[in-house]
């Protein structure tokens, strides 16, 4: 059986991840509302793989003999001052994100469950990658500084090393 402590710190990650989701999902709507369908597209690929990290998870959980539990999700923010502004926000996220699979880790190690703590590296490594994709694109924004997003609309996509890699990981 999967120790108890651990089992709820997993579920509320399965809370972090769905709502990171519904994040990029509604950052995803904005940026095409805004007619950048390059940064739009970025972002749908980007909510569909982070949906894929809370399925992993529930189906984890339950493999181990506990329970999932799908939470109700927060409403994102609808607007957004600015493209890089929106980004620092992703970044950020990530960050947060991070934190907290170090903190299950950290609860696998106090309660002896090294299965758990080993399968979490997926998402340890998975957080080191996600936080230098923000964070190239932020590179990349305050290179143009007040120039136009336009290019950068448009090339986007190619800062994906592997598109869609996470709907192939399992
Ligand atoms: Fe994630
Ligand atoms: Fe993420």
């Amino acid at each position: 059986m999967l120790n108890k402590n651990v089992e709820k710190a997993l579920n509320e990650q399965v809370e972090k991840e769905g709502y990171s989701s519904s994040l990029y999902l509604s950052m995803a709507s904005w940026a095409e509302v805004k007619g950048m369908p390059g940064i739009a597209e970025w972002l749908y690929v980007q909510s569909d793989e982070e949906r894929i990290h809370m399925l992993k998870l529930i189906k984890f959980i339950n493999e181990r003999g506990g329970k999932a539990v799908v939470p109700a999700f927060r409403q994102p923010e609808k607007d957004h001052k600015s493209v890089k502004s929106m980004f620092e926000g992703v970044l950020k996220h990530e960050q947060f994100i991070s934190a907290s699979i170090n903190d299950i880790v950290a609860v696998c190690i106090t309660e002896k469950d090294y299965t758990t703590q080993n399968w979490l590296q997926w998402f340890v490594n998975e957080q080191i990658e996600e936080e230098t994709n923000a964070m190239q694109i932020l590179d990349r924004l305050t290179l143009l500084g007040d120039g136009s997003l336009y290019l950068f609309d448009r090339d986007i996509m190619s800062l994906r090393a592997n598109p869609g890699e996470g709907a192939a990981a399992s």
